[in-house]
């Protein structure tokens, strides 16, 4: 197995009004690698994403390919993670579909022929072929969804990370979504409430809570602790775990064990003075 793909060490991050999003992440993931981002609303998985392309920066690292993340290195890898945000008006800004899809290839220098053969092939793949000639901001939101994946495929990045990717889309586009997800080669992390495509698609699932991560699970496994997608559920469990409590979340496990159970590093961390619960 080559180089790891993610590699975030202690990652903490607070906006400029004082809110503390992220409290030390750290993970990893491998090459080809699905991994669910799953987490009650205002968790951090937006702005987890954020940090892995610099558009945010905090303290702790974040290395990419083997690239550690700083101001020399952060145009490579905006090359090699292809992020999809949570809104798509964020990504849309041509005045044709096909020149969002064709903006990333035509930034990377790429001889004409290639860009128009990877943009038409990146709306294929979305299923918006038909759409190349019309105005993103006349698209209903599932469209601009769909054109917004497209724009990230045709820079054919080796790590995807999406945003909420199926949140407007109809049972179809949602289906195909997830189809095309689980054929995708690329290195995946999908951050979504949507738990039937996280177990769909995804090999593993991370949960976020109040800026940390939480747990680390095999996404069929995420039923039976739902109570970590709730924020005060959470901070009850993740304190409990702190205090050696809660039996249900992978008392029996041994430590080392990440997938499947609370990880202990987690326990630690918790364990080491700093309330989940508490607020910035
Ligand atoms: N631009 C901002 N300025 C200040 N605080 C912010 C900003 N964006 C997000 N936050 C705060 O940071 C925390 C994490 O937000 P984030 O958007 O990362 O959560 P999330 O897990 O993506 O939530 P959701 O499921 O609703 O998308 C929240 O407390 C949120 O209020
Ligand atoms: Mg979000």
């Amino acid at each position: 197995m080559g180089q790891e793909h993610v590699v975030v060490e202690n990652l903490r991050f607070t906006y400029p009004d004082g809110q503390q999003a992220l409290r030390g992440v750290s993970f990893r993931v491998a090459p080809g690698e699905k991994v669910g981002l799953v987490g009650h609303n205002g968790a951090g998985k937006s702005t987890l994403l954020l940090q892995l392309i610099g558009i945010l920066r905090g303290q702790g690292s974040v290395r990419i390919a083997g690239l550690d993340l700083d101001d020399r290195t952060v145009r490579r890898i905006r090359s090699q993670v292809g992020l999809v945000f949570q809104d798509p008006n964020d990504q849309l800004f041509s005045p044709t579909v096909f020149d969002d899809v064709a903006f990333g290839p035509l930034h990377m220098g790429l001889p004409v022929d290639e860009i128009v053969s990877r943009a038409e092939a990146a709306l294929a793949c979305v299923g918006m072929s038909d759409y190349a000639d019309r105005m993103p901001h006349h698209l209903s939101l599932g469209e601009k969804k769909r054109v917004a994946i497209a724009t990230v495929l045709s820079m054919d990045p080796i790590i995807l990370a999406l945003d909420e990717p199926s949140a407007g889309l109809d049972p179809q586009g949602r289906r195909d979504l997830i189809a095309l997800l689980r054929r995708l080669p690329q290195t995946i992390l999908v951050a979504s409430h949507d738990l039937d495509l996280v177990r769909q698609v995804c090999d593993r699932a991370i949960v976020m809570a109040v800026g940390r991560i939480v747990a680390d699970l095999l996404p069929d496994e995420l039923p039976e602790h739902e109570a970590l997608l709730y924020p005060q559920d959470a901070s009850r469990e993740v304190s409990a775990l702190a205090q050696g409590a809660a039996p249900s979340l992978g008392a029996t496990r041994q430590p080392g064990h990440v997938r499947g159970s609370i990880s202990y590093s987690t326990r630690a961390k918790v364990g080491g003075g700093t309330d989940v619960g508490e607020t910035a």
